[in-house]
């Protein structure tokens, strides 16, 4: 029996399988709304029999976008283009997730393959937000939120929580890693507020657990929330395991379900030791010491790796990133390794081998 392949619930939803597509922004949204690339690339991972897709990071207000074509989830448009994707994977058994997201002073770049770089005020950008007025290396000099500022992106997460659920979505993701807003109060290289909401690591996390509080009061009960988390930031002084430890205590006792172990992205030239299966061993720490659900990602490529991060208890399900953009059917191609019923699609039964 393999643990891959077994079931999985999260409050009353379950996955077929313990694979997820993890979150990956395509920037090719106009204006927020998704749009038929959007449909067939998040529709083939579907069909490709992971347990859950979750929908790239969708931002919840114009300024929180990475680029000018991430996808939004702030208006009712956006709401409507997703809600046929969301109903598409549900009808392929795969579980609809979306991750939501502020990228706070790491917004306003061009796509990577339009080259990344930072957009300013006026050449196609706009003026980014932070903690703190402190840039990221090659970006402008975000400006300081204030107290009025905060409470307006709080409501934006949980407006974008209220609109995720009536898409039809299942899995809600917090994005809270890679630098962007919310792990920037997280980690004290990039908050440097001396109000209540900087200094202490308590202070720190209180904005992020607000979001998370106010966003686990509109989304459903029955549903499960995940947040996904830097878990260390691979530089001295930055955020560390303890904290995520700490933190991922805070968020189970809050009513989440799941924290998403990836690591990085508060600073662009941390040493990062990248091999297969880096992230995992801190995905085992926070599943042990916090008591909760832990989702391993980050160079998870071969079926047998899947299966032992699972079967050795560092995680409860395993999130796939690039693999899944070289390997839709990922999920068919390692159940016939692993000995499991391969999740073919019915009119697909023919290619069986
Ligand atoms: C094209 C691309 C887009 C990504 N977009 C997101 C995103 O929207 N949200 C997020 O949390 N991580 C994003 N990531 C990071 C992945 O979800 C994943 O954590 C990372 O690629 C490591 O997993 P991998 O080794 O399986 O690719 C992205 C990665 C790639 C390659």
């Amino acid at each position: 029996m393999s643990r891959l392949f077994s079931p999985w619930s999260l409050r009353k939803v379950v996955l077929r399988n313990r694979i997820v597509v993890s979150p990956m922004c395509q920037y090719m949204a106009t204006e927020g709304v998704a749009g038929e690339w959007h449909r067939v690339h998040l529709g083939s991972r579907a069909v490709g029999g992971a347990g859950m897709v979750i929908v790239e990071a969708s931002a919840v207000s114009p300024e929180g976008r990475i680029s000018p074509g991430d996808l939004g989830l702030w208006n009712e448009e956006q709401e409507a283009a997703l809600k046929p994707i969301a109903a598409f994977m549900r009808s392929q058994g795969a579980v609809p997730g979306i991750q939501i997201a502020h990228a706070g002073r790491k917004a306003s770049t061009a796509a990577p393959f339009l080259g990344g770089k930072f957009l300013p005020p006026g050449a196609g950008g706009w003026q980014t937000v932070a903690p703190s007025a402190v840039p990221f290396a090659g970006y402008g000099v975000p400006a300081e939120l204030d107290l009025v500022q905060m409470t307006r992106l709080r409501e934006a997460f949980t407006h974008s929580a209220v609109r995720a659920a009536s898409a039809g979505f299942e899995f809600l993701e917090i994005h809270m890693a890679h630098g962007y807003l919310l792990h920037s109060f997280l980690s004290p290289l990039s908050n440097r507020r001396t109000d209540s909401y900087g200094g202490p690591l308590s202070h720190r996390m209180r904005f992020p657990l607000e979001v998370v509080d106010s966003v686990r009061k509109v989304w459903p009960d029955d549903l499960p929330l995940g947040v996904r988390i830097s878990t260390v930031d691979w530089v001295e002084g930055g955020w560390d395991l303890p904290s995520s430890i700490a933190l991922s205590q805070e968020l189970a006792a809050r009513g989440v379900d799941l924290v998403d172990c990836s690591s990085g992205g508060i600073v662009p030239d941390a040493k990062i030791p990248l091999g297969p299966g880096y992230q995992t061993a801190f995905a085992e720490r926070i599943r042990k010491e916090s008591k909760i659900a832990t989702l391993a990602v980050g160079m998870i490529t071969d079926p047998v790796q899947a299966e032992h991060i699972l079967v050795t208890g560092q995680a409860d399900g395993v999130a796939l990133a690039r693999e899944m953009l070289r390997d839709p059917y990922w999920p068919i191609h390692a159940a016939a390794r692993l000995g499991a019923e391969p999740p073919w699609p019915a009119p697909y039964s023919r290619a069986k081998g």
